[in-house]
């Protein structure tokens, strides 16, 4: 029996490929959710929209401090997992959910597998890192989406035998759903945006949004954007970013903000938007995949494959360089191969937990 364990906005996306396939090989699975997500449009909407079967479990673990919200988790999970007891807890990416769930896990003596491991930004300062590092040594089958993943996991000791390069779920999530947003979809049309004649930001990253003078950077950036090339700047706003921008009452002149959207409307703005910018780690990815040039609001990033095939660029939250970037990637070639995998990962990694050993021990 897997365990799949998943609390927000992206891991609900990532795992639904895996969630898939468990359906349609009738696998004995269940979802546990942590509720570090709750509200419609970070959770709910992308059950309905991906038709995603319900949890079984949903711990409402809400909002809070790093140490409320990893205590609720872990001391939630840990009551499940005793009373279960299933033969693996999968886990996706780097949120406080994926660290709880891991050494809940790991302590039960219950095998861990970790869907994404192997990111790093370097950057002790994210909590995502934090939650990564930690994830991925108690891991007993990491997941790497790519081989730089891997050899990060190489340099830092763990065994190669534990590792599988797998590509990322999220190549599986928009082929499987890219066709279903074209024809369900009419966020452009909706949003009055005409397709190539507009831009798309998302921010969310603490450490950009908790910061007064970073945000105000990343707003003031878009608004000159607005301004100097007269196109559309679309804002779907994560809830955390909403709640700062009233704390610090900042100006959003000149930008299109809007609540956070489901999946499938969001797809359709990515692929047809000029350029994104965004701190969002999928959406990096995705703009990759969709062959959209991305400016990224921060100073590195735990997907530097990236970088390397001249998809996004790196300019912080200053909106000198913020403007820069625009100039420099507005009319980027968009000829470069995705580093993310063949959309496939999701079916892989059912396939190694089915045939895997680590249960035998059990
Ligand atoms: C979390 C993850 C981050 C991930 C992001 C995806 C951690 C440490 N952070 O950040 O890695 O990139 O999710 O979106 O795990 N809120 C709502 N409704 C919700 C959820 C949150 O209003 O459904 C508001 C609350 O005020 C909350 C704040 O957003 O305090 C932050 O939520 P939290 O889950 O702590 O962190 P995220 O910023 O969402
Ligand atoms: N996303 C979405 N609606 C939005 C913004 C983002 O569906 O309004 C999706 C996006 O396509 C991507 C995922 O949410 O798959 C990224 O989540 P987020 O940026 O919250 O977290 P991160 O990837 O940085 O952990």
């Amino acid at each position: 029996m897997i365990a799949i364990v998943l609390g927000t906005r992206p891991e609900i996306i990532k795992m639904s490929p895996v969630i898939r396939e468990c359906e349609r090989r009738g696998m004995d699975y269940f979802i546990l959710h942590t509720g570090q997500h709750y509200s419609y449009e970070m959770d709910r909407v992308f059950f309905e929209e991906l038709e995603l079967p319900e949890a079984k479990f949903n711990l409402d673990a809400g909002s809070g401090s790093h140490g409320v919200q990893t205590a609720r988790i872990l001391e939630g999970i840990e009551h499940v997992l005793l009373r279960e007891d299933p033969d693996i807890v999968l886990v996706q990416g780097d949120t406080n959910t994926v660290m709880a769930a891991a050494l809940a896990a790991v302590k039960l003596h219950i095998p861990v597998g970790h869907v994404e491991a192997g990111l790093r930004s370097f950057d002790h300062t994210m909590p995502e890192e934090i939650n990564r590092i930690v994830a991925d040594h108690v891991s007993d089958v990491l997941f790497a989406p790519t081989r730089v993943a891997r050899t990060n996991l190489l340099r830092e000791g763990i065994p190669e035998e534990r590792i599988q390069v797998t590509g990322n779920t999220i190549v599986d999530a928009v082929f499987q759903n890219l066709e279903v947003s074209e024809r369900r979809t009419n966020a452009l049309e909706l949003l009055g945006l005409e397709p190539d004649e507009y831009l798309l930001c998302t921010a969310h990253r603490a450490e950009n949004v908790d910061s007064r003078m970073k945000l105000e950077g990343i707003l003031h950036g878009l608004s000159r954007i607005r301004s100097e090339y007269s196109l559309p700047v679309v804002f779907p706003v994560h809830p955390r970013t909403r709640e700062r921008i009233m704390d610090f009452n900042l100006s959003l002149d000149g930008i299109q903000t809007i609540d956070p959207l489901g999946y499938l409307e969001f797809l359709q703005l990515e692929r047809h938007a000029c350029l994104i910018l965004t701190d969002s780690g999928g959406v990096q990815e995705e703009a990759c995949i969709l062959h959209v040039p991305c400016i990224t609001l921060r100073e590195n990033t735990e997907r530097p494959e990236t970088l390397e095939v001249g998809s996004n660029l790196l300019v912080g939250t200053d909106e000198v360089r913020i403007v820069e970037g625009v100039e420099k990637m507005l009319n980027k070639e968009r000829e470069w191969v995705h580093p993310f995998g063949d959309g496939m990962a999701g079916k892989r990694i059912v396939e190694i937990i089915r045939n895997s050993s680590i249960f035998s021990s059990r």
